[in-house]
Parts: C-alpha cells; sequence; structure tokens
C-alpha cells in the first residue's frame, strides 16, 4: 500500500429527486468548486484511523456513529485488496456541509473508494465505483437510487435512470443557480422511507406526484436543450409543489423558497431529500445579487452562486 488520494464533488438535483428512487430521470449537476479530498496514508502498526470532520477516531468507533455506513466500505475494501489488517490513517477534507442535500455521504463514499484503489495501486472504472459507493448509501437510507454518487464521481451535469448509463446533458447558456442553505440537516432516511410509506398506503394519490415529477424532468429536458430558462422555472415550481404535496419539504424550504421567488427567480426548489438543507434558485445572472442579499436576510446559514458550465 502506499499513499492514496480520491476526491468527489458536492451534488446538486436539479429536478427529480425521489422520484428518481421508483424509476423516473432525474437532472443533477456536480459542483466542481465544492469538493472533497479523501487521503489514506499507511501506517506501521495496525492501527486504523479517520480524521474527518463528521467523525475523527478509531474505525471500529466508527460503526456505532453516523459514519457506519463508510466504515462498513473501508473494511469491506480492505477485505477486497486481501489488507484486513493493514494499519492506515484516512483524512477526508470537505468544503461539503453534511446532511444538507448536497450529497455529502456519496461524495465521502466516492472519495474513500477512489483513495483506496489508488492506495492499492488499481485501476478503477465508473461501473465498480458506483457499486462500491452503493454499499455505504444503502446503510445511510435502505432504497438509494445512486444518483448522488453517480453525480458526486461526474465532472459533467448528468441525465440519470436508475439502473441504466449515465449520460451528460446541456445546461443553458444563461441564468445562474443560487443554492441556499437552511442550516437544518436534512433527512435522507426519513424523508425516503416517508415517501416509500405514503405510495405504500395510497398510491391512487401519491403515484401520480412522482409520474408528475417525471414529466417535469422530461419536459427540463427539453427546456434546457432549448435554452428557455423561464420554462425550466416554471417546472422547477412545478416539481417543488409535487415534493410538498409528498411531504418532503419543511416551514424553513418553503421560506427561502418564497424569498427567491419574491425577489424575482424563475423557479425555486428544495434540492436532493428534503426535511431540512438546502433549496436552489433559478435567476437571470443580473437577479442574483438581489436574491442572495434577500436569501440571507431570511437566515440562510450559506448562499452559493453556481455558473452553469456550458461546455
Ligand atoms: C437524495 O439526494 C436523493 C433521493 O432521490 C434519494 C435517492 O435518489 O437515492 C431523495
Amino acid at each position: 500500500m502506499k499513499i492514496g488520494t480520491g476526491k468527489s464533488y458536492a451534488k446538486i438535483i436539479l429536478i427529480g429527486e425521489h422520484a428518481v428512487v421508483y424509476g423516473e430521470p432525474a437532472i443533477a449537476l456536480p459542483v466542481k468548486s465544492i469538493r472533497l479530498l479523501a487521503k489514506v496514508e499507511p501506517i506501521p502498526d495496525g492501527r486504523q484511523e479517520v480524521t474527518s470532520a463528521f467523525f475523527t477516531g478509531d474505525l471500529n468507533a466508527g460503526q456505532l456513529t453516523n459514519f457506519a455506513g463508510i466504515a462498513m466500505l473501508i473494511r469491506r475494501l480492505l477485505v477486497f485488496f486481501n489488507a484486513a489488517d493493514q494499519g492506515f490513517h484516512l483524512t477526508i477534507t470537505s468544503a461539503l456541509p453534511s446532511e444538507r442535500g448536497m450529497g455529502s455521504s456519496a461524495a465521502t463514499a466516492v472519495a474513500v473508494v477512489r483513495a483506496f484503489y489508488d492506495a492499492f495501486q488499481t485501476s478503477l472504472s465508473h461501473s465498480v465505483l458506483l457499486n462500491w459507493a452503493g454499499i455505504s448509501e444503502k446503510a445511510l437510507h435502505g432504497n438509494p437510487s445512486g444518483l448522488d454518487a453517480a453525480t458526486a464521481s461526474a465532472e459533467k451535469p448528468q441525465w440519470f435512470v436508475r439502473g441504466k448509463s449515465l449520460r451528460s446533458i446541456m445546461m443553458p447558456r444563461n441564468g445562474v443557480l443560487l443554492i441556499a442553505d437552511t442550516g437544518i440537516a436534512g433527512q435522507t432516511k426519513i424523508a425516503v422511507d416517508q415517501v416509500a410509506q405514503k405510495l405504500k398506503k395510497d398510491p391512487k394519490t401519491y403515484q401520480p406526484l412522482i409520474t408528475d415529477i417525471g414529466d417535469a424532468v422530461r419536459q427540463a429536458a427539453l427546456a434546457l436543450a432549448q435554452d428557455d430558462i423561464i420554462t425550466l422555472g416554471q417546472l422547477l415550481n412545478r416539481d417543488q409543489a409535487d415534493l410538498a404535496a409528498l411531504g418532503v419539504s419543511s416551514p424553513e424550504l418553503d421560506r427561502l423558497i418564497n424569498v427567491a421567488l419574491d425577489n424575482g427567480a424563475y423557479g425555486a426548489k428544495l434540492t436532493g431529500s428534503g426535511m431540512g438543507g438546502c433549496m436552489i434558485a433559478l435567476a437571470a445572472a443580473d437577479q442574483a445579487p438581489t436574491i442572495i442579499q434577500a436569501l440571507k436576510a431570511a437566515n440562510a446559514v450559506k448562499v452559493w452562486e453556481y455558473h452553469f458550465e456550458t461546455k
């Protein structure tokens, strides 16, 4: 084993979360300015240590924390490399806020898998990477679509359908996406479980919402192809209405969404699993400063400005 490194990005789901779990498409972007780095270094005794913002300590102690999924992933990687007792120090440095719908857990998994493959000097295909990331994502919320890991490991915006191969998708040539953090932890497992329960108990009410999200995503792809950000904004609003009806929005998300719309955004919605976490707003570039100011005045703990990459 040598020193190994791996990186990944924050992900933002533009449209299609939750319905993507049930086979509908979704569109998501890697935010390359917000990255996560993993560095694994061999150490001579058998200690297996982790340093990160969300867990620091012995790998075994990680089993009892929200690091459990990643701890399990690391142990399986070590078995795979025939190095179960290998001593190491893993350092995870992240600019992603955790539990805010920006894919922190998937980004951690992606960077950690890349770092261990690098350390064991083994080439890694994208599909194998996503299979590994699925292990910790499954531990986290039971039924991951794979969208988060696919986007955290991508270089370009993605059109994603569960179980199908990924496709890059063009972003608009104008407009910006503002991302605002409510400061409240999102609750991926609870949100995904809640949608599953609702679909099981009352499919007549809830299945049409899933289908409508899928339709909105397909229309969003068309709007993107036509560089029509006004229609795209309307589709984000329609998606948000469906997500709210599914019960995964929150008063804090609703408040920031309304602030963005009141200040001239074309559309705004939660991003990720919801019930907290971040919202996004699509806006004309010259309107962005006003909206950013309004979001901050409305207590968004952080606001990022994302400029679409068109290449
Ligand atoms: C979470 O970022 C996205 C969800 O659609 C869950 C998933 O796709 O696994 C809510």
